[in-house]
């Protein structure tokens, strides 16, 4: 039985979202569309050929909905996350869950509370390269893991308001993954470039590993997310995480290969699978892989991550940081 999910917030994500529902996720079917801009509602809506509103309270009152994908600025995901809740429709939630942790507590609390399940956006765990590092992890690979090294660079800067800093807008994949392939993060040390579209991050986990997160809106040549994990016994790195299946042109002395243009070419077989699973969640066939409590750990890092960059020194991650008040 497919489930039928519903799009609200039809821009850069929100939009591949709706397509990927209508086209290639045989699960799910996608059910309708809303936008606070009727345009955009009534495009999207008329492409794929399924209903749609700028009334999120519409769109929730539809009884064939089972549930919504949240594609919004980031600032509007708790209330809508607890709006889907009230009505009984399962929840997808692009990241991060909010931008405060205490409203997303809230939401976390509203989603338990209606019995809906909420799954969160951190794609990259349905990307097979990260997969890889994290059986490599699992099987014991890599002997003890000591160091996890993680770039992650965007061409431009987001356009939209409302999506919050460095930390909470791109930093939170990266803190996922830390958490998903290292452990809880105990301890923070940020420091920000001058024009303050790059950062460093330094992580100290639980199991005794160390990261580095470097960040970069602005990097202009094209997508980039790599890690690299050194563990006693062996090493693995993401070999082709920024780059387009394709040729590498080797001329006049130098090598030259395809780099992703943007997260949405970088990450389209992750974006596909991550609904794949969410269609599982909402007819009761699977628990989400990723969990209103690693989207509030994440932002957490992400705030400690801002404290750390405004005193100039490392700061400590509040205590159970993975669990929802
Ligand atoms: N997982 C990823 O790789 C990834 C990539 C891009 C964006 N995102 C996340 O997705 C979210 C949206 O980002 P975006 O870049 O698509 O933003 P965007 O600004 O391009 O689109 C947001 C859309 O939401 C609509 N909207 C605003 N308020 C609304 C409301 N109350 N009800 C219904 N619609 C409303 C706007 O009209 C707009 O069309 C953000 O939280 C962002 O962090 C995740």
């Amino acid at each position: 039985m497919s489930a039928r999910l519903a799009v609200i917030g039809l821009g850069r994500i929100g939009r591949l979202h709706a397509r990927n529902l209508a086209t290639c996720v045989p699960a799910a079917i996608l059910a309708g569309v809303a936008d606070a801009e009727e345009a955009v509602a009534r495009e999207v809506g008329e492409l794929h050929g399924v209903s749609w509103t700028r009334s999120v309270d519409d769109l929730l009152a539809d009884p064939d909905i089972e549930g919504v994908v949240v594609a919004t600025p980031s600032a509007l995901h708790p209330e809508l996350v607890q709006r889907a809740a009230a009505a009984g429709r399962h929840v997808f939630c692009e990241k991060p869950l909010g931008l405060d942790p205490g409203a997303c507590a809230e939401a976390v609390t509203a989603a338990e509370r209606a019995g809906v399940a909420l799954q969160v956006g951190f794609q990259r765990r349905f990307d097979p390269e990260w997969q890889a590092l994290r059986a490599a992890v699992d099987d014991g690979a890599l002997g003890t893991l000591n160091v996890l090294r993680c770039s992650h660079r965007n061409p431009v800067p987001p356009p939209g308001p409302g999506l919050g800093d460095i930390f909470v807008d791109m930093g939170v994949h990266d803190f996922d993954a830390v958490r998903w392939l290292a452990g809880e993060v105990t301890e923070v040390y940020a420091a920000e470039a001058a024009r303050g579209d790059a950062a460093v991050v330094t992580l100290r986990c639980g199991r005794g590993a160390i990261a580095v997160v470097e960040l970069s809106r602005s990097a202009g040549y094209g997508f980039d997310a790599a890690a690299e994990l050194v563990g006693t016994a062996a090493t693995i790195r993401s070999a082709c995480g920024d780059r387009r299946p394709g040729t590498v042109l080797l001329r006049d002395g130098s090598a030259t290969t395809p780099v992703a243009r943007d997260h949405a070419e970088r990450h389209a077989a992750a974006y596909v699978r991550e609904l794949e699973h969410f269609a599982s969640v909402a007819t009761g066939g699977a628990d989400p892989a990723v969990t209103g409590s690693d989207a509030i750990a994440a932002l957490r890092i992400a705030s400690t991550a801002a404290r750390s960059r405004a005193t100039g020194a490392p700061v400590a991650v509040e205590e159970h940081a993975g669990h929802p008040a």
